[in-house]
This record gives structure tokens, C-alpha cells and sequence, in this order.
């Protein structure tokens, strides 16, 4: 008999309270408003817009736009940041539609004027074709003319600058990075070792596939999506090999 063996990828488990410890001070909330400006701007978003935040994570984008009047759902797979997002969205008294959910599935059709996905939250499946099925089922749930918002790591400017290592210390969290890449340069592995009062309290890896844009164009291209800008940041910063980001948005067909 064939047993239905469910394999644990590391997305199940990593984003979890170290992850959001380690983020901090990275994600500040002067940085998210700022994003949540550039989200509304870039995507010419009018008042009732219906948005997906696809990967909302706890919801920092999510909660603000909320509050700015347009029409949110926040998807993601970790039930743990839909809770904390729910409750903030409660003290707010602003109200979301939450799914949890893989992305490769998004329950609507030609629902949404906007969906975007921020902060490196594409990639992470374990092929190429299943990244795919993301950009697929986006499509599939944007109105005709509705827009998409990506934002990845530029791989030209990974693959220049690659650091191996890296230690941050945030609070009483300290935190070290290890990272290679695969034989083929196209995806980033990396090993997060979290040290609390001289122990360690986890290690744990995850991992995303670098996107050239001229893979994300051909990715968008087949399943409806045209590009209508590239930026370098969500800044409307100019996109060159030298960005650090990648932001596209997209319109579909
Ligand atoms: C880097 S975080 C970004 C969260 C949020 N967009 C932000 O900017 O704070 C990536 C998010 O993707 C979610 N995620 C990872 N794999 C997923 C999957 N297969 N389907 C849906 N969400 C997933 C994680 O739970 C996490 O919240």
C-alpha cells in the first residue's frame, strides 16, 4: 500500500517567534509605513480597492492599508503570524479577511484590483515549476487590468556581493547566517544558528531561488501578466545591476 507521506519543508517551521525576534528592527515600523506608501503609490490603489497580501506574514502591510480604507485579505501559511495579525487587526478595529493557506492555491477568481508579495516571500517551493503555479494562481485571482506588486533580491547583485556569513545581535538574540549557494548558482541555502545567554536555542536553514528578471518576464508572460515598471527598491529607486531588489509590477491581461 502507498502511504501518503507528508514531507516537512523548511517554510512549515521556520517562521516562527525567533524568526520575528531576528526581524525586529529590520521591519520598523518607520520602514513599513514607508512601504505601505510606496505599495499605495505604485500600484495607483483607488479608495475600495479589493487587495491580496499574499505572504502577509503578521501582517504589517496588511493591518495599515486596512486602515487606510481599501478592501484586505491576507494570505499566508503560518497559523502563528495569522494570529498575531488578527489580533491587530481587532485592536484597530479594522476588518481583513484572513485564508491560511499555501500560496500555490488562492481560493478566489478574478477577485482582486491588487495583490502584492513582499520581502522575499517568493521562491522559497522546491522547483521552478511550482514557483510557478504561485504566479499562475495570482493571475488567476486578479481582475483583467488588476496589478501585481513582486519584490525578490536582484541575483545580479547577490551573485556580485555573496556573503558566506553573517552575525547580527538583536536584543539578547544573536544570530548567525551561513550561506552557500546550489551547483547551479539559482538558489540560496541558508543556516540560521539563534544563540540565547551563551546557548543555542535553534538552528534551522531556509532557502530561495534567485530570479533573473528575464526569467520573471517569461514567467509572467505565460501566465498572463505584463510588466509595466521595474524599480530598484520600494523607493521607485531606478533597477540596475547594482540594486539590491527587484520590484516588478504587473498588469494582467
Ligand atoms: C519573509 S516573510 C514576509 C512576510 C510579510 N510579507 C512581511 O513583509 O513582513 C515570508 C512569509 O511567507 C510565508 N510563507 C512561507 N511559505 C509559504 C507558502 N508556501 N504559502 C504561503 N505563505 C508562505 C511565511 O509564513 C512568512 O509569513
Amino acid at each position: 500500500m502507498k502511504k501518503n507521506i507528508k514531507v516537512k519543508k523548511w517554510y512549515n517551521d521556520f517562521f516562527d517567534d525567533y524568526y520575528l525576534r531576528s526581524y525586529k528592527d529590520i521591519v520598523s515600523e518607520e520602514r513599513t509605513l514607508q512601504e505601505v506608501g510606496f505599495i499605495e503609490k505604485s500600484l495607483k490603489l483607488s479608495q475600495k480597492s479589493r487587495i491580496l497580501d499574499l505572504c502577509c506574514g503578521h501582517g504589517r502591510h496588511l493591518i495599515e492599508l486596512a486602515k487606510r480604507g481599501y478592501i484586505m485579505t491576507g494570505q499566508d501559511l503560518a497559523r502563528n503570524f495569522l494570529k498575531i495579525a488578527t489580533e491587530t487587526a481587532k485592536k484597530n478595529d479594522v476588518k481583513v479577511k484572513f485564508i491560511c493557506g499555501d500560496m500555490r492555491h488562492i481560493p478566489f477568481h478574478g477577485e482582486f484590483d491588487a495583490i502584492f508579495n513582499i520581502f522575499t516571500s517568493f521562491g522559497y517551493l522546491e522547483n521552478d515549476e511550482e514557483d510557478f503555479k504561485v504566479i499562475k494562481q495570482v493571475a488567476n485571482s486578479l481582475k483583467i487590468g488588476g496589478k501585481f506588486l513582486l519584490d525578490i533580491r536582484n541575483r545580479d547583485w547577490i551573485l556580485a556581493n555573496f556573503q558566506y556569513k553573517d552575525w547580527r545581535i538583536i536584543d539578547d538574540l544573536v544570530i548567525l547566517e551561513e550561506r552557500h549557494l546550489d551547483s547551479s548558482f539559482k538558489k540560496v541555502i541558508t543556516k540560521v544558528t539563534y544563540i540565547e545567554k551563551g546557548k543555542i536555542g535553534k538552528i534551522t536553514e531556509h532557502s530561495a531561488r534567485l530570479y533573473a528578471l528575464s526569467n520573471i518576464q517569461s514567467m509572467f508572460k505565460k501566465a498572463g501578466l505584463s510588466i509595466q515598471k521595474v524599480y530598484g527598491g520600494l523607493d521607485f529607486k531606478r533597477h540596475t545591476i547594482k540594486s539590491q531588489r527587484t520590484i516588478i509590477i504587473a498588469s494582467k491581461r
